[in-house]
C-alpha cells in the first residue's frame, strides 16, 4: 500500500454503498454487506424476502446479484480488481458471495463510464417512446448479458402476444391472491419501510396502453403517463443454463451489466418479474426459449418518451443499515 492509497477496508465500504443503487425486486434491497480487512461479504436478508410471491428466494438472490455486481463496478473504478467466491460456505446459504481484492488494475474508460450509468440508471414504468433501440445497444446489452455467462433472447412479434397473455394472466393470478395483495402493499405507495419499496412518484397514474401490461401495483401512482404504447419496445428473456442460487446471482449480474451498458446507450429498461413467479408462466417463459435454459427476469428495451417528465430516483436504505465494517 503506498502511502496515498486509502485502506482495504474503505474502498470495499465505498463499494458496498455503491452497490446500494442497484435495481431489485419492488426495492427492497434484501442484502446486506460485511468487511473486513481486504475482504467483502455478501449476505442475503431473509427478512426482506417477497415470502408470497418469491418464496425460493429466486428474485432475491437475483437482486443481490445486481448489488454485487455494481460493487465490481465500483471497485473497478478504484483501480482495483477483485475475484468473487459465490456461496462460500456450504453450511450457510445466506452467504452469497465473498469479494477478495487481488490487487491494482489500470482505469479503464469503459469502467468509468458504467459507473457513471450506476448513478443513472432507474426503473421507468411509461411506455417507450416510437423511437426502438437502435440495434447497436441491443447488440451491446446482449454482450454485457452474456459476458455473465448468462443468456439473452429477443422475443420475436409471436412471442410478444404470448407474453402479454403471460403476464396479464400472472398479474390476474396474484392480484386475486389475497396473500400476494398484503405483501405488495407492504412494499408499494405512502406507507412502505422506510427507504425502501416503491413509491407512488414511480408508479404510473392509470395503466398505460401496453400491449404487454406493465405489473399491476394494485393503486395508481402520480407518475404522468404520456399517450405512448410498447409498438417499438423489445423484450428479452433473460435465461442460464440452471435455476439455482449460485445461478441466479450470476443472472443478477447479468441484469446489472445488461441494464448499466443500455442506460450508457440511452436505452429505458423495465424488468417483468411476475410471470417469472409464477410456475405456469415461467413455463411458458422457457418454452418460448426452447426449453434451452431456465428464465429469470423479462426486461423491456425501449427508448424513453422524450415529451413526459421522467421519474425520479426511488429511495435507499441508510448504508449504516446494509453495510457493517468490522475493525481489525
Ligand atoms: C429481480 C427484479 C425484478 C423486478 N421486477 C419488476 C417488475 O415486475 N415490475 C416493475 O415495475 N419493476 C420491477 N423491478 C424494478 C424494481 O422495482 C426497481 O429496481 C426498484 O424499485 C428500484 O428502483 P430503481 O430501479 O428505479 O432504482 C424489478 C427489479 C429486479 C432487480
Amino acid at each position: 500500500m503506498t502511502e496515498t492509497e486509502r485502506p482495504a477496508a474503505a474502498v470495499l465500504a465505498e463499494a458496498a454503498e455503491a452497490a446500494g443503487y442497484a435495481p431489485s425486486v419492488h426495492n427492497t434491497q434484501p442484502w446486506r454487506w460485511r468487511v473486513a480487512g481486504d475482504i467483502l461479504d455478501l449476505h442475503a436478508v431473509r427478512e426482506r424476502q417477497l415470502r408470497v410471491a418469491d418464496p425460493e428466494g429466486r428474485l432475491l438472490t437475483i437482486s443481490c446479484g445486481t448489488a454485487l455486481h455494481h460493487a465490481l463496478v465500483a471497485l473497478a473504478t478504484e483501480g482495483w480488481s477483485a475475484e468473487v467466491t459465490p456461496l462460500p460456505d456450504p453450511a450457510d446459504a445466506d452467504h452469497l458471495a465473498r469479494v477478495r481484492l487481488t490487487g491494482r488494475v489500470g482505469v479503464t474508460p469503459e469502467a468509468m463510464r458504467l459507473f457513471q450509468a450506476v448513478r443513472l440508471r432507474h426503473t421507468d414504468r411509461r411506455p417507450v417512446s416510437e423511437t426502438p433501440a437502435g440495434e447497436e445497444a441491443l447488440a451491446a446489452v446482449e454482450r454485457a448479458v452474456r459476458a455473465e455467462g448468462v443468456q439473452s433472447h429477443l422475443l420475436t412479434g409471436d412471442q410478444i402476444l404470448e407474453l402479454a397473455a403471460a403476464a396479464s394472466h400472472a398479474d390476474q393470478v396474484e392480484t386475486e391472491d389475497e396473500e400476494q395483495v398484503t405483501e405488495l402493499a407492504y412494499w408499494i405507495g405512502g406507507d412502505r419501510p422506510e427507504g425502501a419499496g416503491i413509491p407512488d412518484a414511480v408508479i404510473p397514474s392509470r395503466a398505460p396502453e401496453t400491449t404487454v401490461p406493465g405489473r399491476d401495483f394494485v393503486r395508481a401512482g402520480t407518475l404522468t403517463v404520456g399517450p405512448g404504447h410498447d409498438r417499438a419496445a423489445r423484450y428479452a428473456v433473460i435465461y442460464g443454463p440452471g435455476d439455482e442460487p449460485a445461478d441466479w446471482l450470476r443472472a443478477g449480474a447479468a441484469v446489472s451489466a445488461g441494464w448499466l451498458v443500455a442506460t450508457e446507450h440511452g436505452v429505458t429498461v423495465l424488468p417483468f418479474s411476475s410471470v417469472v413467479e409464477l410456475p405456469t408462466t415461467r413455463r411458458q417463459l422457457r418454452e418460448m426459449i426452447s426449453n434451452v435454459g431456465y428464465p429469470y427476469l423479462v426486461l423491456r428495451l425501449g427508448t424513453a418518451d422524450p415529451e413526459t417528465a421522467g421519474p425520479p430516483h426511488t429511495p435507499r436504505l441508510p448504508a449504516a443499515q446494509t453495510i457493517e465494517v468490522v475493525r481489525e
